[in-house]
């Protein structure tokens, strides 16, 4: 991904008729289970009013909702238009009881909120895509109540040799081509490349602890190919 905010903004919302299908299927529908653990780690409690950055069609920020109840608040924040308005059409089951969620096309660099007004946050598959990390974890910083925390859910390249072959061969040959078959190659391809200039879990617990956050922990999932950064202001 580069530095060009209107291109990735495009990207995002050419893909986002296809979006949540394709991550069931490249994931074997892992990623909800990776998200159901983001959303425990940054401990949302009843009433809380939470944030959901780069929320896309909105997965984590549903999950908040049923956490915090229908006292809590929870703003799911994305600069694409198009992912919105499939997040903003997603129905809770009919005996959940949610919080209401506000969507809010935004840019995760410059966010429309008051300093110290989350409980907690999270953000899924969102840094690795955004130009300036440590600015967003400044802006993350910024949004957040002091003691509240954050959990990051990414992609990352495995230390493993053998894993990282596997992710190699596994975003060339089965991601790529399940893209390609629904005309996003361009829109698939990227990943790989993004993997490779993202911040390690030790540098984004560095970055972290240099942005303010008192407590920064990186934990690798699934051998390392994915992984939770935790972060408490
Ligand atoms: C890979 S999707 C992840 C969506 C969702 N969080 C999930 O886990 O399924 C990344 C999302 O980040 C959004 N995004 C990327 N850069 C952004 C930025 N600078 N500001 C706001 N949203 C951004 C994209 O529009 C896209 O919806």
């Amino acid at each position: 991904m580069n530095d060009n905010r209107t291109e990735v903004q495009a990207i995002f919302d050419k893909i986002a008729p296809v979006y949540d299908e394709l991550n069931d299927s490249l994931s074997l529908g892992l990623h909800k289970i990776w998200k159901q653990m983001a959303v425990t780690w940054c401990q949302p409690t009843y009433g809380n009013t939470c944030l959901d950055l780069c929320c896309g069609s909105g997965d984590l920020a549903w999950m908040l909702a049923k956490w915090v109840g229908s006292q809590g608040h929870i703003f799911g924040v994305d600069f694409s238009p198009q992912q919105l308005a499939i997040a903003s059409k997603r129905k809770p089951s009919l005996l959940a009881e949610v919080s209401p969620i506000s969507w809010v096309e935004a840019d995760a660099l410059n966010m429309p909120f008051a300093d110290s007004y989350f409980d907690c946050a999270t953000m899924g598959y969102g840094l690795r895509n955004v130009p300036d990390i440590p600015g967003c974890l400044e802006e993350l910083y910024r949004v957040l109540k002091p003691g509240a925390t954050a959990a990051i859910l990414d992609m990352h390249r495995p230390s493993s040799s053998q894993l990282r072959g596997f992710q190699e061969w596994y975003l060339e040959r089965v991601v790529v081509p399940m893209a390609r078959n629904l005309g996003l190659t361009k829109e698939y391809a990227y990943i790989s490349p993004s993997l490779a200039k993202f911040p390690t879990g030790l540098e984004q617990e560095q970055l972290s602890q240099k942005v303010g956050f008192v407590k920064a922990t990186h934990y690798p999932i699934a051998g390392g190919m994915m992984g939770i950064l935790v972060i408490t202001k």
